[in-house]
């Protein structure tokens, strides 16, 4: 049985103050709770700190939205893993959409940087996605399996535990439009066979592949139930508690 994991992304937004409020507001709603799976928030670096005084583990665990593929040295500008991990950070976002379209980040640095991420003991959490003339083209099944590709068989020691997946279509993000559930269970599936082919049924079984795009409380429980989706990546709605734990709320329903 594959544990869920709701993961918020906060992208730009929370600086240490908002953002400790707003983890300590998560936290306060889930602690007590018996939760069927795994709750992060990945806050941006400057505000990891504050957010790790309140969400370091049960119930809300603290994750950071990239790091650098190198591991120290004169890299201006750069975070490395281990920093991340001695503040606090358990799990780090490599390959947003929003990395590759605007710091042109490709297949070498997301390796890298999943390598650096696991040689810390860290789990990495690995987005992937078509955008949406790809998805109108008919393509989007061949950009996912070369994203795919391209990173997960060159990697140096990735488990069904230190990697999940993330299939966020680059037209749902932040858009209000979600994939039908259809379009995710499909993806999610085909992601899952792909997975299977290069690291084996094992690791395929047991790896979890969120979906990310759009999602929200009123569609959590329909997206998270299908048989391939294991959590949620969630963008927008990650910065209400209320929101928030409406979806783990719609986590716990789908499982349950
Ligand atoms: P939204 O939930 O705002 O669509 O963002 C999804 C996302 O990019 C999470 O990484």
């Amino acid at each position: 049985m594959r544990r869920y994991l709701v993961a918020g992304n906060w992208k730009l937004n929370l600086g240490p103050g908002a953002g400790r409020d707003l983890a300590s507001a998560v936290g306060e709603r889930l602690r007590g709770r018996t939760l069927h799976g795994d709750v992060l928030v990945c806050p941006p670096f400057v505000t990891i700190p504050a957010v790790a005084t309140v969400a370091k583990g049960d119930p809300v665990m603290l994750g950071a939205q990239t790091c650098s593929a190198h591991e120290n040295g004169a890299y201006t500008g750069e975070v490395a893993a281990d920093m991340l991990k001695e503040a606090g950070v358990q799990y780090v976002i490599v390959g947003h959409s929003e990395r590759r379209q605007y710091h042109r980040e490709t297949d070498d640095e997301f390796r890298a940087k999943i390598d650096r991420v696991h040689a810390h003991g860290l789990k990495a959490i690995f987005c992937f996605g078509e955008l949406l003339d790809e998805r109108q083209s008919g393509r989007a099944e061949e950009v996912v399996r070369a994203q795919l590709t391209g990173v997960l068989p060159r990697l140096e020691g990735p488990n069904a535990y230190n990697l999940v997946l993330a299939y966020e279509p680059v037209w749902a993000i932040g858009t209000g439009e979600t994939a039908t559930p259809e379009i995710a269970q499909q993806v999610h599936a085909f992601s899952r066979a792909q997975v299977a082919e290069i690291l084996g049924a094992d690791v395929a079984a047991n790896m979890r592949i969120l979906y990310g795009g759009s999602c929200k409380p009123g569609n959590a429980r329909e997206l998270i139930g299908l048989p391939d989706v294991d959590g949620g990546l969630i963008g927008g709605a990650s910065l209400k508690a209320e929101d928030f734990v409406g979806i783990v709320d719609g986590a716990e329903a789908a499982v349950g």
